[in-house]
């Protein structure tokens, strides 16, 4: 799995390791965008949910991710913006009864990702710096714990600043 703030680089690193390594990616976040498009019965909860920056339930994500596993060939995964919350965690772990085996967390400065999102330019309702600020709060309350729990598993890889 990979974890990051808001323009930490997680899609553009996830592409290249699996052009290395030959995982199947899984981008959560594409994933509910996809489904936006769709016409899904849940597409205007997560447009909502994505334009205020906030955690789409996971009872949604979790299937997503699940039927995307289910249907690949491929047996190694690289999750890629999830689990985002305690809650996401639990519900994968409790439904696939499965950890990751290695988590990798890209450690970016706040003024480094807000100035990533706001020059990428991918036409994304949630790149504009009211959004950013509302993700970026709601990364250090829901994001940070499950990077913590990780690390206290002996499972994380941090990349970037290092304290202590
Ligand atoms: O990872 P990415 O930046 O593409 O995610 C965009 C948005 O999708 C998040 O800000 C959030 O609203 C939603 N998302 C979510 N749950 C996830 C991953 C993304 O609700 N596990
Ligand atoms: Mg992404």
């Amino acid at each position: 799995m990979l974890s990051g703030g808001p323009g930490s680089g997680k899609g553009t690193q996830c592409a290249r390791i699996v052009e290395t390594f030959g995982f199947k990616h899984l981008s959560a976040g594409d994933l509910l965008r996809k489904e936006v498009v769709s016409a899904s019965e849940y597409g205007t909860m997560i447009l909502d949910t994505i334009r205020e920056g906030r955690i789409v339930p996971s009872a949604v994500t979790v299937k997503l991710i699940l039927r995307e596993m289910e249907s690949s060939d491929n047996h190694k995964f690289l999750i890629d913006g999830f689990p985002r919350s305690e809650e996401n965690r639990i519900a994968f772990e409790r439904i696939t009864g499965s950890e990751p085996d290695f988590v990798l967390f890209f450690d970016c400065p706040e003024e480094e990702m807000v100035k990533r999102v706001l020059s990428r330019n991918q036409g994304r309702i949630d790149d504009n710096i009211d959004t950013i600020k509302k993700r970026l709060k709601v990364f250090e309350a829901l994001n940070l714990p499950v990077v913590d729990h990780y690390e206290k598993r002996g499972k994380l890889h941090r990349v970037g600043k290092f304290t202590s």
